[in-house]
């Protein structure tokens, strides 16, 4: 224990220095998780054993990372490819949910924190660790989603957030890699975007994001193709959906990661997804985050399409209500609340209907639903036509019913018209 550890404990699930002999760290590879594995080795006296794991970030190179977790002294570095179950435990909720936070964005890293806590809590267990360390600040959500998983499914576990305490800056960190010989990827001249990303969307903070007043920069986007540079040729593309799960792409059935991956890549060709994005997060701060959501951006609009196509009125007033409140709660690091398996059975229940294909225009930016079709809509083209309804709709019982429909509405227009109590 050093003095750096030494921080006053305020809940029950953090740990005393005094105890930590071997720590779970959830290792990214990058600068804070790296000077955080050599950290803890020296101020703890601690063993440390690394996870990564793989929720489908592009352009990761997990042999490079686990090299340089050994060579930090890492006891082991376990990397974990959890894209399956990502997919269809947790992304695929979020559509049935048509999960968006704020209106704008789609929950990927929300969605993410707490399968990762909680492989990280069966990695702990298995290799007989006693505390799990994390990367984040005390700043963000993140820190509340996976501190709350832990100390919900892991009461024995302990947690430590080495960036909460160790008061370094980003200049105090480089000098101790540099010490500490830690290698510092992509050079340590400018300041990177805080970047995180999975197979369900990236997101960018820090730098000029901070200033609202500042249009994005072209060099934010690493994803999403520039709408003014995509193809001039809009592209019309189908998913098809049996019970809420996206099932085909262009009449190609894929399995999940699979489908989320090439419906990733045709909206980021089109320039679909980008979201510039205000933010209130449940710590208090509001901030500004530049999202790069294709896949979302295309699923979610075609599942909302074909869910209503299917829904009654009394369905479709409802499940946006029940999506907002599903939305927060995952947003604000409850997971593992029981009202959030309450609200998944109403999803499910009403997602038995959700079948059926949708076809969506994709155009420099723009996604657009131009067509639908399903054996469970609740419609006929025969009862919505303007043409001869075949008596099946009696336009003569129409009266009779706007009479009673708007006689409360009447009789307090008549009320508030004799002036106020009467
Ligand atoms: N604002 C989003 C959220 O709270 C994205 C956070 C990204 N996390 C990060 N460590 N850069 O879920």
């Amino acid at each position: 224990m050093t003095d750096s550890t030494a921080q006053l404990r305020t809940a029950s699930y953090e740990a005393d220095p005094a105890d930590v002999r071997r720590v779970l760290l959830l290792y990214s590879g990058g600068l804070d998780t790296s000077v955080m594995l050599k950290w803890i080795q020296d101020s703890y006296e601690a063993e440390v054993v690394c996870l990564t794991v793989n929720l489908g970030q592009p352009g990761e190179d997990y042999a490079v990372i686990e090299d340089k977790a050994k060579r930090l002294g890492a006891l082991e570095c376990h990397v974990v490819d959890a894209r399956r179950e990502f997919a269809e435990e947790y992304v695929l909720p979020a559509i049935k949910a048509n999960a968006l936070y704020g209106g704008g964005y789609p929950l990927f890293t929300a969605l993410g924190r707490p399968l990762i806590a909680k492989l990280a809590v069966e990695h702990a267990r298995r290799a007989g660790c006693d505390t799990i360390a994390h990367g984040c600040t005390g700043k963000g959500n993140d820190q509340v989603r996976i501190e709350a998983t832990v100390a919900t499914l892991a009461p024995e576990l302990k947690t430590i957030a080495p960036v909460r305490s160790w008061q370094m800056g980003r200049e105090e960190e480089i000098a101790y890699a540099r010490e500490h010989d830690i290698p510092i990827k992509g050079g340590a001249e400018v300041a990177p975007y805080s970047i995180d990303d999975n197979l369900w969307g990236r997101s960018s903070e820090g730098r000029w994001i901070e200033d609202l007043e500042h249009a994005p920069e072209d060099d934010v986007f690493q994803l999403v193709t520039r709408p003014e540079e995509a193809p001039d040729q809009a592209e019309t593309v189908t998913v098809e959906f049996e019970r809420g799960v996206p099932v085909a792409l262009n009449g190609e059935r894929l399995e999940l990661v699979e489908l989320l991956e090439r419906t990733a890549e045709v909206g980021c060709r089109h320039g679909v997804g980008i979201v510039d994005h205000i933010e209130d997060r449940i710590v208090g701060l509001k901030v500004r985050d530049i999202y790069e959501v294709p896949a979302a951006a295309i699923l979610l609009t075609a599942h909302q399409e074909l869910e209503k196509l299917v829904g009654t009125i009394h369905q479709n007033q409802a499940k946006p209500d029940l999506d907002r409140q599903w939305a927060y709660l995952v947003y604000a690091g409850l997971w593992w609340e029981p009202l959030r398996a309450d609200l998944d059975a109403l999803m499910d229940s009403v997602n038995v209907q959700v079948s059926g294909t949708i076809g969506l225009k994709l155009f420099k930016g723009s996604v657009r639903v131009v067509t639908r079709r399903s054996p469970n809509a609740v419609y006929d083209a025969d009862l919505a036509s303007f043409t001869e309804s075949g008596g099946l709709f009696s336009q003569t019982a129409s009266p009779g019913f706007i009479e009673l429909w708007s006689l409360q509405s009447r009789m307090a227009h008549r009320i508030r018209a004799r002036g106020v109590g009467g």
